[in-house]
């Protein structure tokens, strides 16, 4: 069951009559438990309760009770030594008039309600459907609820309407959608008088049967968009005139309202009976752009930012600065009133808004903190001076766009009645505005100066020249003299691979003005590059998330040249972490946040996540382009290394449709002199991990006719020719006459290997690097040293080989890919002595000794990193400690002190070699 099923199921189970011998059946069944499970419960094979309760092994002990024992049956489920050994998550205890519930694997409030509100904590709930929430979502259980019940509006209004859901009519659905929302918000908060006005006039005015529930709805809209003293002209019916007028855009245009069926009117009507007082505007825009995706419906969006995260970006851009400077102030009414005055001139423009969560959350902080200001100089009721308008985005899609301003409206709104009160929030909401401040648009295209015009004196005129803005900017443009524009948000990623031809177009456009090989760029690389261009006519600050790997590997010599100049610094970072988003039990994708602005700053700071996974901040001189505390440098790929330390090699590419590969049922048809002659033991990356070779035929030029004199090896070879024949690469096609070959060929055979995979886990602690006999082949999964000391393993599996590794090579995901230019022929290295090579070679051979002392465990085993045997822990301490005693004649403290040392190495090898 997906979360909108859920959320309807348990609304259905708290508005039936109460049945409490069924009441913890039902709620496990709402909770998507199947028959079968609940035939066993009620049997009582699988009811563990020593209290007469329903107590399912490893999710809830629920029990009924008498009336008014809810609390004491609650203290009852909690001490039950059942509860306990079955491993409950949750208790709950009813007797049908109220309900508490306890998670007891979390430190989240424990629910207390009235019987039929108990849906409303459905976001506490969900971890018993297999969802797993972080603690927002069981905190926003009213967004997930309204999502949910709006989501269910959607589907049914396109099953009697399709044609709204066609690209033509998008629109108008979204935009119906959007009033709704407004209606409901609206009517709960006074700002339409008389509570439940809309829902009661739909409920009243329009026919049970729905046949006009679409034209008193429309009647409705019409007349938010008409004067009062305008509606009798306008041919409005009388019952209308209680509503005020809106506009604002909101609703003017098309008014046309979709067909209702029985089902749609009343899930209006539900809809309507929520308390939508509680919407929360930086939650609800971002779930709420899901009912309009056909793919992210059942999910309820909530795969959206968390609020945490947006302030990771946001503090550090611009907030932690005025809350600063608002404790600077302390009670001085002139430097609080300078405050506020520079705070009224703040713009915030996301330049991909989604529903414009960062710029609601910006909003909402600033607002904030003028009311403290308010607070303080005593006149705590004036009217805001922060013009929701200074909050500006770009975003792409129609239905995000339209629910981003509605958002800042509505946060405006409660911002007013927090801070001032009601009754002047009321006094001065209506009617909305109606500049259109949020721009439905492509934002690598459009011009970012006339949209979100910048703010300093000097550049009121260069932004008229060069862009042509429309004649009116001059004059926002003068209001805001003085002002600080800061540009923020999470704008998509989108690797190479995954772009789109217009998205690729879209790069090539941004990055025009540079010399940039924009080809291997993410997607969110334009947005830098844009915010970065934007500072040349102002003074502006810009943070952004980002993928990690534009701070990695291939990308950084690509993109930073181009970001680093023109007095633009990174000013904070935050270094790889998980974007995690509010279903936890998706992966998020790994980011980084860079802020920069060309204003430099002494106090960079870089927060990073200690090792018990709290923040960390260092305040540092300068931040490159890896993040790392150093000068600007920008790692290429190099052919070669430059000492006398061996290259790293590739594996063999076998080209071959997978014929030259021997399973072995085929072994088993070969005779043993030409198994002995011929075939080989072959290692990829997931063989040499788990130590399971496969088979490959292996035949030397000189004994082609030999081999192809057994029939099994034959027809192997002329498949193969058949297949490269049919390639449409040249070097393929030419590698039919030699069928017996693999296409590229590394190794001749014999060699002693040392090999590691191409891709890695980042999950492991060490590189997994193998050492395989001579009667081996590696593929092209694999890099490989032939014939190499193995004192190159103690290099290789080291941890300061790790970090570097993960830092100029790229990321795939959570896997990182290997590069034999990038990782190793840049890795900086001491130069070592005889005695140092004897003793990194001891430890590499304690390394592999220690390996042994597991046989047969693989790779897999061995390094599981929550398995890993203490004695090869120890060996690989060990050969860290006589490493890095190398470098430094110590341990390094931690990987960031590993890495600057690594760096610095690195500037000097370049310097000396004339390299990179
Ligand atoms: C990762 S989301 C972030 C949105 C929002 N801040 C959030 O957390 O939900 C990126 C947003 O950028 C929008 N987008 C994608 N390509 C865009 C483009 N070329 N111009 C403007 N917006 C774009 C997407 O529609 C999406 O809403």
């Amino acid at each position: 069951m997906n979360a909108v099923e859920i959320e309807e199921a348990i609304s259905q189970l708290a508005d039936q009559p109460f049945d409490p011998v069924n009441f913890p059946y039902a709620f496990l069944e709402a909770f998507g438990n199947k028959e079968t499970t609940i035939k066993r419960l009620r049997a009582g094979a699988s009811n563990k309760s020593d209290l007469g309760g329903v107590l399912q092994t490893s999710n809830i002990h629920i029990k009924v009770c008498a009336e008014g024992e809810v609390t004491k049956t609650l203290a009852a489920l909690r001490e039950s030594p059942s509860t306990i050994r079955a491993k409950a998550k949750f208790i709950l205890a009813t007797d049908g008039q109220t309900l508490e519930a306890e998670n007891l694997a979390s430190d989240d409030s424990p629910v207390v309600c009235a019987f039929k509100d108990f849906p409303d904590h459905f976001g506490f709930f969900l971890p018993l459907a297999g969802i797993s929430t972080v603690r927002q979502i069981s905190e926003n259980s009213f967004d997930i609820r309204a999502t949910s019940r709006l989501n269910r509006l959607y589907v049914e209004l396109l099953k009697d309407n399709p044609e709204w859901g066609t690209s033509a009519r998008r629109h108008d659905m979204n935009h119906f959608m959007a009033r709704l929302i407004f209606c409901f918000f609206a009517e709960d908060t006074d700002i339409f008088i008389g509570k439940g006005l809309f829902t009661d006039t739909i409920t009243q005015m329009s026919a049970r049967d729905s046949s006009n529930t679409n034209t008193v709805t429309e009647a409705l809209f019409r007349a938010m968009n008409t004067k009062i003293a305008e509606r009798d002209r306008e041919g409005l019916p009388r019952w209308s005139n209680s509503f005020p007028y809106v506009n604002g855009g909101l609703f003017s245009g098309n008014m046309d309202v979709p067909r209702f069926s029985k089902i749609a009117r009343s899930y209006l009507l539900h809809i309507g009976n929520l308390d939508w007082t509680k919407i929360n505007p930086d939650i609800f825009g971002s779930m709420i752009q899901a009912v309009a995706e056909d793919e992210e419906r059942g999910a309820l969006g909530m795969h959206y930012t968390s609020v945490p995260n947006i302030l990771k970006v946001l503090n550090p851009l611009c907030l932690d600065d005025l809350r600063a400077k608002l404790a600077e102030a302390g009670d001085n009414p002139r430097t609080l009133l300078n405050l506020r005055k520079r705070m009224a001139k703040i713009r915030v423009f996301d330049p991909a808004c989604g529903s414009g969560n960062f710029l609601v959350i910006a909003y909402k902080a600033i607002r904030e903190i003028e009311a403290e200001i308010n607070k303080r100089r005593g006149e705590p009721e004036i009217r805001s001076e922060i013009p929701l308008t200074n909050y500006r985005g770009i975003e792409l899609r129609d239905f995000p766009a339209e629910i981003a301003r509605l958002a800042l409206v509505i946060a405006e709104y409660q911002c007013d009645v927090l801070y001032r009160g009601q009754k002047l929030a009321l006094a001065e909401f209506l009617p909305l505005r109606s500049e259109n401040w949020i721009t439905c648009g492509n934002a690598l295209r459009l011009d970012w100066l006339s949209i979100c015009p910048p703010t300093g004196t000097g550049v009121k005129v260069q932004a008229d020249d060069l862009f042509g803005s429309p004649l009116d900017q001059a004059e926002i443009d003068f209001q805001n003299e003085g002002g600080e524009t800061y540009i923020c948000g999470n704008p998509p990623y989108k690797g190479s691979k995954y772009q789109s031809p217009e998205q690729k177009d879209d790069l090539k456009g941004v990055f025009k003005s540079t010399n940039a090989g924009w080809k291997s760029l993410d997607y969110v690389s334009g947005w830098l590059i844009k915010a970065k261009e934007y500072g040349h006519h102002t003074n502006s600050a810009f943070a952004f998330v980002a993928t990690n790997s534009i701070c990695q590997g291939i990308q950084v010599p690509e993109l930073w040249p181009h970001l680093l100049r023109d007095n633009c610094e990174i000013n904070f970072a935050y270094t790889s972490f998980k974007w995690s988003n509010l279903a936890s039990n998706k992966a998020g994708v790994t980011v980084v946040i860079v802020g920069m602005s060309n204003c430099s700053r002494s106090d960079k700071r870089i927060f990073g996540t200690d090792d018990q996974g709290r923040t960390a901040v260092r305040t540092v001189q300068n931040i490159n382009a890896y993040l790392i505390s150093g000068p600007n440098i920008f790692i290429q790929a190099r052919s070669s290394r430059p000492d006398n330390i061996p290259g790293m090699d590739f594996g063999n590419k076998a080209v071959d449709g997978g014929h030259l590969y021997l399973e072995r049922e085929a072994l088993k048809e070969l005779p043993k002199e030409i198994i002995n002659n011929f075939v080989r033991k072959i290692y990829g990356a997931s063989e040499l991990i788990k130590g399971t070779p496969r088979f490959c035929l292996w035949i030397a030029d000189s004994e082609v006719e030999k081999a192809a004199g057994n029939t099994l090896i034959a027809s192997r070879l002329r498949l193969v020719r058949e297949m490269r024949l049919a390639s449409e690469k040249i070097a393929t096609r030419r590698g039919a006459g030699q069928p017996h070959k693999f296409e590229e060929r590394r190794q001749r055979g014999g060699e002693e290997i040392i090999a590691l995979p191409r891709i890695t886990s980042e999950n492991r602690d060490y590189l997994p690097v193998g050492l395989l006999d001579s009667h081996t082949i590696v593929s092209s999964q694999l890099f490989a040293f032939y014939n190499v000391k193995v004192f190159v393993v103690a290099l290789l599996v080291s941890r300061l080989h790790w970090v570097w590794m993960a830092t100029v090579c790229a990321r795939m995901r959570t896997d990182f890919s290997y590069s034999n230019t990038l990782g190793w022929n840049t890795f900086p290295l001491p130069t070592f002595t005889e005695k140092n090579m004897a003793d990194l070679t001891r430890c590499a051979e304690d390394i592999l000794l220690a390996r042994e002392h597991h046989f047969p465990a693989s790779i897999a085993d061995l390094y599981d990193p929550d398995a890993m045997p203490e004695d090869l822990r120890q060996a690989h301490e060990r050969n860290d400690e006589v490493l890095e005693r190398i470098y430094i004649g110590r341990r390094f403290k931690n990987d960031t002190e590993r890495l600057e040392k690594l760096f610095e190495l690195y500037t000097k090898m370049t310097k000396t070699k004339g390299a990179a």
